[in-house]
């Protein structure tokens, strides 16, 4: 069997890196090699440097403990020890849009969780079983940046995994309008409990930024490519309301959906049920078996109980009917920080690693 690929974790520390760290764990293909962070975090080992705000219920794995948190910005040295990075980190955008273009022209592969780059024309915004195809910027990009082998690749919010792959399935019949509100967890916003007591039996009716992220990045994401550069679909019309609920992880989406050809309901769940993409195709190490899993139960998909679906990578839905002013109503339900975050990321690596973008260096 061939070696992993050295992955560096540039965030490590955070909450979204630290999923990184647990989901990297026995990966077949890609071994934690290198960690970063700020520069208050730099010098100490992994398990020093998340004390007393390690956030997952696993343990730090062995293979981490002992790794030197560096320091983000000696970007040259950090990527010479790496064959590609992930990218988590709490900066301004214009700092991380420096900083991901420099790992990038060092040659390194950058794979980010980050909002930054998410409307760079040159740059895939990607959920790998949607738009697969966007990849093929990256070369264009390569020319810009002036390199042959590093390039950025980004996911998208994790708001819209809740609603986006139920719709994507249906496409054929041309959704029209969209309406859709999230109910979000607080892990969303790299919090638990203990670090938000606020949250406990309470609901905060605005999440900054993200209405406009729930609406704009669905289209980008159903966007085409063209002269090298992604340019997003007109339609559907979406409107949101975002809200945060005071569960851990997971968000749900209710949704209401017009169309140009309406389908039967029986259509509908034929679609979600048969749905598969590339990472299906490919079977990627972390590609759900099923995609989107239908409840007929009229009180799923629930947050706790169906969160995990396929490890965190699959998204459910549930409570499909015909609705008085629009063709039919449904709920959605994906794991933010799994799916919606490190997992899709994760997810967007294998992709790169198989279709030959990213590579040993
Ligand atoms: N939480 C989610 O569900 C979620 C979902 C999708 C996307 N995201 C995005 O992922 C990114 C990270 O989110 P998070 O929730 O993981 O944040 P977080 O828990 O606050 O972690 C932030 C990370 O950034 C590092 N950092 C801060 N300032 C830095 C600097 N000047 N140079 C280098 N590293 C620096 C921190 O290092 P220290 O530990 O040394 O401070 C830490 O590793 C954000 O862009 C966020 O929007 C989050």
């Amino acid at each position: 069997m061939s070696a992993k690929l050295k992955v560096g974790i540039v965030g490590g520390t955070g909450m979204v890196g630290q999923r990184f760290v647990d989901l990297l764990n026995g990966h077949p293909w890609f071994e934690v090699t290198a960690i970063s962070a700020s520069a208050n975090s730099a010098g100490k080992t992994y398990e020093e440097s998340v004390q007393g705000r390690w956030k997952l219920t696993a343990p730090i794995p062995e293979g981490v403990k002992h790794i030197v948190v560096q320091d983000a910005s000696q970007v040259e040295a950090f990527a010479s020890q790496v064959d590609f990075i992930f990218c988590a980190v709490d900066m301004k955008k214009n700092e991380i849009q420096a900083l991901e273009e420099a790992y990038a022209k060092t040659g390194t592969p950058v794979v980010s969780n980050n909002s930054a780059h998410r409307w760079t024309a040159d740059v895939p915004m990607v959920i790998p079983e949607i738009n697969p195809g966007h990849l093929e910027v990256i070369e264009a990009q390569r020319k810009r940046l002036g390199t042959s082998t590093g390039f950025i690749a980004v996911k998208p919010n994790c708001s819209i995994q809740s609603y986006v792959p139920a719709l994507h399935a249906l496409r054929e019949f041309g959704p029209t309008q969209v309406v859709a509100s999230t109910y979000q967890a607080i892990s969303g916003a790299g919090k638990n409990f203990t670090d938000w007591p606020d949250m406990l039996d309470n609901v905060i009716p605005y999440i900054g930024g993200e209405e406009e992220k729930s609406e704009q990045e669905p289209l980008r994401i159903w966007g085409s490519v063209e002269n090298n550069q992604i340019v997003k679909a007109s339609a559907p019309l979406i409107t949101t309301q975002c809200i945060r609920v005071p569960v851990t992880d997971g968000h749900l989406a209710t949704v209401f959906v017009n169309f140009e050809n309406k389908p039967s309901k029986e259509q509908i769940l034929e679609r979600w049920l048969q749905f598969k993409g590339r990472p299906q195709e490919l079977a990627l190490p972390s590609a759900p078996k099923q995609f989107i899993t239908y409840f007929e139960e009229e009180n799923r998909p629930q947050t706790k109980l169906d969160r995990d679906i396929e490890r965190g990578m699959g998204v459910s839905t549930g409570r499909l009917r015909e609705d008085s002013m629009y063709d039919y109503k449904f709920v959605g339900l994906s794991h933010n920080t799994l799916r919606g975050a490190a997992g899709g990321a994760v997810l967007i690596a294998e992709l790169l690693k198989a279709e030959g973008y990213i590579q040993p260096k």
